[in-house]
């Protein structure tokens, strides 16, 4: 299964990049915005919007696989709130996409029945208690170590998330040093200097210098055995921030991303917040739908995933050896 799926991808990868072709190997989707936790860096939860319904998010995922979809990362907001989120995940499932989640963790413990479906779950985790609280809520880091705990418990690979901001700079190795203890994974990645939406400035932007050193720090923390998610090429990328740094983006040909409204987006990242509706089929939408024309990316699973599709060697070793 995992050569035939291997195949498809680089298929996939090979059309888009000779032809232009539009196969979205990975979809991100955002069931819900609503959010139980405000956390000081996104102002997703602000803007909760209408929703679409569980029906029309299973006719999105039969159109996902006719597309040759594999992958269905499940986001938001906080994607537990979305009631019959475990119908989506089941349908994503069924239809022989890899599912993952990624969530804050707190409605985890009372949803145990989701780990029979998902193949990984992403928790976010900021650095240690005190850190983590202060950006993300009071409570919340112990119920992200929750999370991650019944997450191995289940046997399912434990993804931590963590937004780089100007508090957490010197507690980045805590998180490295649990995803070891939890045979999990550690993805690094900057807060943006506006908010998730790029509608207001982001107030836990980090200074460019420090955020660049301890860039650095992770890199010598990935040499050294950790198991950080990001390749040595993504945090060398990721260490440009704020400042421009072109990269062929995938976004609308190998990835897309499905607001909670059923807008179409190339991804979280892409400052379009308007696109064109999956009202009328997903394929249809995808034609509609414009280039990406970042300049720059700074999302860590889509440095990554650009890298592999562009063939770079070292992040392909990387995304291998996970
Ligand atoms: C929007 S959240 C949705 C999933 C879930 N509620 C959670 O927090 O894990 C997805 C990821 O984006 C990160 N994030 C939120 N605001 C951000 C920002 N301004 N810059 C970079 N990443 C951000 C979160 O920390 C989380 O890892
Ligand atoms: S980062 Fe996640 S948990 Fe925090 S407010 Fe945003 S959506 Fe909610």
């Amino acid at each position: 299964v995992k050569v035939k799926k291997a195949f498809k991808i680089g298929k996939a990868i090979l059309a888009s990049r000779i032809f232009g072709a539009k196969t979205p190997i990975a979809a991100s989707i955002i069931p819900t915005n609503r959010c139980n936790l405000r956390c000081s860096y996104c102002g997703r939860w602000e803007r909760p919007g209408p929703e679409l319904s569980v029906d029309q998010w299973m006719k999105i995922i039969l159109d996902l696989e006719k597309m040759g979809c594999g992958h269905l990362s499940v986001t938001g907001g906080e994607p537990l709130l979305f009631k019959d989120l475990d119908k989506i995940l089941a349908e994503g499932k069924k239809r022989g996409m890899s599912v993952n989640i990624n969530t804050n963790g707190i409605l985890l413990p009372k949803m145990k029945d989701i780990f029979e479906i998902v193949d990984s779950v992403t928790i976010s985790l900021d650095g240690v208690k005190q850190v983590h609280d202060s950006a993300r809520g009071e409570g919340s880091y112990d119920s992200a170590i929750r999370a991650a705990e019944l997450t191995r418990e289940n046997n399912k690979p434990v993804i931590f998330y963590t937004v780089l901001s100007k508090i957490n700079l010197d507690y980045l190795a805590h998180v490295a040093i649990l995803a070891m203890s939890m045979g999990g994974r550690a993805f690094y990645q900057p807060g943006t200097y506006h908010d998730f939406d790029g509608l207001k400035k982001n107030p836990m932007a980090p200074d460019v210098d420090q955020y660049r050193k301890a860039i650095d720090d992770l890199i010598t923390l990935k040499k050294g055995g950790y198991p950080l998610g990001n390749s040595i090429s993504g945090l060398e990328y990721i260490k440009n921030w704020p400042d421009k740094a072109p990269l062929k983006c995938f976004g609308g040909k190998l990835f897309l991303r499905i607001e909670a409204d059923g807008t179409l987006r190339n991804c979280g990242r892409d400052g379009h917040l308007e696109g064109p509706k999956v009202d009328e089929g997903l394929e249809m939408a995808l034609s509609q739908l414009s280039e990406p024309g970042c300049s720059s990316c700074w999302s860590a699973a889509r440095v990554e995933f650009n890298y592999i599709s562009l063939g770079e060697v070292e992040p392909i070793i990387n995304y291998l050896l996970k």
